[in-house]
């Protein structure tokens, strides 16, 4: 049997992309399709976790153990996330949050002009740096995707963010990223913690990344 790790601990976890609507059939999105935070909420849960996956628009089931709360836009994730956090344990976020929304949604379906079009956007709410700003207890994961000089974004967004770990993701690489059933990742967190972890299924790689990290505290909390 697996070392219950997370016993009596709450994991919050979010997956999937945002949808930011432009008109009643129009939205703007991105490629995640939830299995890599599919894959983290079902390895919390598996270490005994009581697990709460907050997820947008994915077309896949969510693992048995653990409460589905279904959002649509940023601005939804964030309020859902908002009133997870006090009672959460640990967060993570792996979801692919819009950075941008439509700055105004449309009542009607936008009609056809000649010429070009504009769409002004504005920024969403960094749901990650709120709870940073927020966090007490909690230990806060983030993730990132990035097409180059990985580690050292990621190092940034770990200081920018307050949080404790960020898992990079190079969404370049072959059979890693959006979409893929695989996943390589490197793990970076204080003291300098910087872990590679090459091509794995991203179930595998899930429950390797929550066993590393709990490593790492309990070192840390002797
Ligand atoms: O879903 P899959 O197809 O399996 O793909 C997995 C993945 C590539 C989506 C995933 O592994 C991943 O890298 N997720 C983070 C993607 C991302 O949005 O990275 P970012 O660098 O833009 O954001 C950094 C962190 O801030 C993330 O934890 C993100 O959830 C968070 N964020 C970003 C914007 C925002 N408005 N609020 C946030 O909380």
């Amino acid at each position: 049997p697996k070392d219950l790790l997370l016993k009596g601990k709450k994991v919050v976890v979010t997956a999937g992309p945002t949808r930011e609507r432009i008109d009643p059939v129009r939205f703007l999105t991105n490629f995640s399709s939830g299995k890599m935070g599919y894959a983290m909420a079902e390895a919390a849960a598996s270490l005994g976790a009581e697990t709460i996956l907050i997820s947008g628009p994915v077309c896949i089931n969510p693992p048995s153990n653990v409460t589905l709360i279904s959002v649509e836009s940023a601005k939804e994730m964030y309020e859902a996330v908002i009133e997870q956090f006090e009672t959460a344990s640990i967060v993570i976020k792996t979801a692919a949050v819009a950075d941008y929304k439509p700055k105004e949604i449309h009542d009607q379906k936008m009609k056809k002009q000649p010429g070009e079009a504009t769409i002004v956007l504005e920024r969403t709410t960094d749901i990650l740096a709120a709870i940073g700003q927020r966090k007490t207890t909690q230990l806060l994961i983030g993730f990132a995707a990035e097409t180059n000089d990985v580690t050292h974004y990621a190092k940034g967004k770990l200081a920018k963010k307050n949080a404790d770990y960020i898992i990079a993701n190079d969404v370049t690489e072959e059979g890693s990223g959006f979409g893929t059933d695989t996943n390589s990742v490197t793990l970076v967190g204080k003291n300098d913690v910087e872990i590679h972890f090459d091509h794995l299924p991203k179930k595998e790689l899930a429950l390797q990344l929550l066993q590393t990290i709990m490593k790492l505290e309990t070192a840390e909390s002797k």
